[in-house]
């Protein structure tokens, strides 16, 4: 019978354990010290150990040569223990019907001495899952613990074991195995098991896994499946829906060349290779993140799941950013990744979410822009010192203007990012925005159409207008409508205006931010 890889290789010894040294040296000494507690909980991501754990105390503890930190192996005990067959290790998963009903008899059971060896173990797996009923019969147990009773919680969730019982037993967690490790420990399962692969296939299988041990191995095994016992990382990588560095690196190389057309271009050959854009989100992601993390560290680092060679090459490619370009872009990953869970249509907020990649890259960040103006802060001189100045005003109080529709975009934008309306704030910042008496119309691009076409854009241009204005959505050449900003500032008088437009501070932040709109003019000399 086939046997899958997991569970064939199963830890039976603490020294057969993987990572987790903590917990091992801990219980290695309370066992050969004699000092064993009547509770304990394991807690963890899943496929670090905690059920394979648990499994070696029962041996640990009945071996008919124990307790021993180093079960015989040979025994009866030892032998029922390993094949799941001891009447006195009781596995209950409390997830389940016959998990519920077991703990329900657990009162009763704990009272009868164990049939033949020296502690009964009570192993209960998905233990937060266990009902309230179950839990009060537990504390029970637990306040007055016969001597021969060891249960053993284990939990992915600790946080949802109640209090009562969780300070009455001994916690452990489990941390995830590191990216060493689990390769090591595939080699070894690989050799064991005849299977041949290329370099990189470890790597690849220890990446899928996220640090769980377990789900490392049944992507092993769904490779041996699929591709027999030769492994190819390309052929894995497929299986798997991951990534190579290389094709993430296209990415990369787009962004640092500001090349739309390119993101464009990758996804069309992610859709016409029939690759899901999901999988590719989280891994562009992860991507980011790590470039980060190599950016951060300059070198290799256990922060990465990634051999050598691979975190050499993240290297290379992060020093082509700053951190902060970095930052936005694993932000910007991480919510195209959000988005593309629940999305209907994946392609289109792919590329949008590219799209915006390549943006944010060519926003300067304000502090180096700022910096290259060097020192700011000579006051215009006054021409006319004597004149009688008018009144100030501001630019909420000129009285004829209208509110500017380039206003409106950014107002509408603003507002809707506040509302978490990502991909509609976005669309509308990609538009032309025309506002007239009784209807608002927005020019935009076809990728951008679909995103406008929601119900609550016109709610919010109405809320926003206080009118009960139209909206009307167009596709076509964004920017070629003119203006519709206000270009001229408003405020101050036309002398006032003309000699701030005209003063060398002013035109240097002009050159500089040459999109930037002058908005108000205000004498403070007046104000
Ligand atoms: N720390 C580890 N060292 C070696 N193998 C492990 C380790 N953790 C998990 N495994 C492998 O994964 C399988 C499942 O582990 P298990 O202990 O049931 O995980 P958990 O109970 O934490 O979800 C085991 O049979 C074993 O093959
Ligand atoms: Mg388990
Ligand atoms: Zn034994």
């Amino acid at each position: 019978m086939y046997q899958v890889i997991a569970r064939k290789y199963r830890p039976q010894t603490f020294a057969e354990l993987v990572g987790q040294e903590h917990v091992r040296t801990t219980l290695e000494n309370a066992i050969t010290q004699r000092r064993i507690a009547s509770g304990y909980i394991f807690s963890g991501q899943r496929g670090t150990g905690k059920t394979t754990v648990a499994r070696i105390m029962a041996l640990c503890l009945n071996c008919e040569k124990g307790p021993t930190a180093k079960p015989c192996g040979e025994c009866a005990s030892c032998k029922e223990v390993a094949s799941g067959g001891a009447m006195d290790v009781i596995e209950i998963d409390a997830a389940s019907n016959r998990g519920i009903n077991e703990m329900r008899e657990l009162r009763e059971n704990v009272r009868f001495r164990p049939a033949r060896d020296r502690y009964k173990v009570f192993i209960v797996d998905e233990a937060h899952q266990i009902t309230s009923e179950a839990f009060n019969a537990l504390l029970k147990t637990l306040e007055e613990p016969p001597e021969w009773v060891v249960f053993i919680l284990c939990t992915t969730e600790s946080h949802k074991i109640p209090q009562t019982i969780a300070s009455r037993c001994q916690q452990f967690s489990f941390r995830s195995v590191d990216f060493g490790l689990l390769v090591e420990r595939m080699e070894y399962i690989s050799k064991e098991e005849g299977i041949t692969y290329d370099g990189e296939v470890l790597s690849v299988l220890a990446q899928a896994g996220e640090g769980s041990v377990r789900d490392s191995l049944s992507a092993l095994d769904q490779a041996i499946a699929c591709c027999g016992d030769r492994l190819e990382a390309a052929q894995v990588r497929e299986l798997l829906g991951m990534f190579s560095l290389d094709s993430m690196g296209q990415v990369a190389s787009a962004l640092v060349a500001g090349d739309s057309r390119r993101m464009l271009d990758i996804v069309a050959e992610l859709e016409s290779n029939g690759r899901s854009l999901q999988h590719f989100a989280r891994e562009l992601a992860r991507y980011f993140r790590n470039l980060l993390v190599a950016r951060i560290s300059g070198g290799t680092t256990r922060l990465i799941a990634a051999s050598g060679p691979e975190q050499e090459r993240l290297l290379t490619v992060a020093t082509q950013f700053t951190e902060e370009d970095l930052t936005r872009a694993l932000k910007l990953s991480l919510d195209l990744f959000r988005d593309l869970q629940s999305s209907l249509q994946p392609r289109l907020h792919l590329e949008m979410g590219l799209l915006r990649l390549v943006h944010a890259a060519k926003l300067q960040p304000i502090e180096e822009a700022l910096a290259s103006l060097g020192p700011v802060g000579q006051a215009i001189p006054p021409a006319r010192p004597a004149a009688a100045p008018p009144p100030p005003r501001t630019q909420a109080e000129s009285p004829a203007q209208p509110p500017a529709t380039g206003d409106l975009r950014s107002r509408l934008h603003a507002t809707l990012l506040e509302a978490k309306q990502i991909h509609l704030a976005d669309a509308v910042e990609h538009s032309d925005v025309v506002e007239s008496a009784n209807e608002v119309v927005f020019t935009t691009s076809k990728v951008f159409q679909m995103f406008l076409k929601d119900a609550s854009l016109e709610a919010t241009v109405k809320r926003l207008t206080g009118r009960p204005v139209r909206v009307t959505v167009k596709i076509g050449e964004v920017g070629s409508a003119p203006p519709p900003s206000a270009p001229k500032p408003t405020g101050g008088d036309t002398e006032t205006t003309e000699r701030a437009l005209s003063h060398p501070e002013v035109k240097r932040f002009q050159e500089q931010f040459p999109d930037a709109q002058l908005r108000t003019v205000r004498n403070l000399k007046e104000s």
